[in-house]
């Protein structure tokens, strides 16, 4: 495993895989496809919903009309339109109450069916942002380790997924991904030793 820092950046190399925690905007990401946290409507909204459709221009919205809505947990593919990214892949977090309400299991789920779509498309690099710390009011130190588990624990068993970066908006959110990160990589079998 090689960790590389370079200010605000953070690199883990999970077996074939480059893991990455960058600070900055998703829809500035050029990879094959971003990740968008929607709602179940599909039909956009505000945070990284409203900048991915803002950067990426109504053929977005126009393919999303088309899937009838997303169930929370679920993910969905379209066209990224004007973004650099090819694809946009929606889904749909959970609303944070408290954590009896399979808040955990249903973003897991996000990060899991995001990825098995990237995979199913045969894409090989994905860029996160952190489903559902906002609005929806998951507490970023316990969104971050489920996101970063998942991805690495995914990661580990498809090769074919080359890069996975998680695009921070803003220090506090770094600050709690690079946490969750270290603690994660002190227990985490799969990460490879260099
Ligand atoms: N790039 C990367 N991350 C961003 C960007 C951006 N351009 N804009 C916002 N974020 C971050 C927020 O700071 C937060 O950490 O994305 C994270 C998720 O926040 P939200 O966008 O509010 O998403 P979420 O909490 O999942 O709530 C989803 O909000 O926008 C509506 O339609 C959306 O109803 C849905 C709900």
């Amino acid at each position: 495993m090689s960790l590389f820092f370079q200010g605000e950046t953070m690199e883990v190399m999970i077996g074939g895989a480059k893991l990455e925690l960058v600070e900055g905007d998703i829809t500035r990401q050029d990879v094959d496809a971003i990740v968008n946290a929607a709602n179940s409507s599909l039909l956009g909204g505000g945070g990284v919903d409203g900048a991915i459709h803002r950067a990426g221009g109504p053929r977005i919205l126009e393919e999303c009309r088309q899937l009838g809505g997303c169930p929370a947990g679920e993910a969905r593919l379209t066209t990224g339109g004007n973004l650099k990214a090819r694809y946009v892949i929606h889904t749909v977090g959970p609303i944070y109450q408290g954590g009896g309400q399979r808040e955990a299991q249903l973003l897991t789920s996000c990060y899991r069916e995001s990825l098995k779509l990237a995979t199913a498309k045969g894409l090989n690099s994905v860029a996160f942002p952190a489903i559902s710390t906002g609005a929806y009011g998951y507490p970023l130190a316990e969104a971050a380790r489920i996101a970063l588990k998942t991805v690495m624990d995914y990661l580990v068993q498809h090769p074919q997924i080359k890069l996975v970066r998680f695009v921070l908006f803003g220090a506090a959110a770094y600050e709690a991904y690079e946490q969750a990160l270290r603690e994660l990589l002190r227990v985490f079998p799969g990460a490879r030793e260099q």
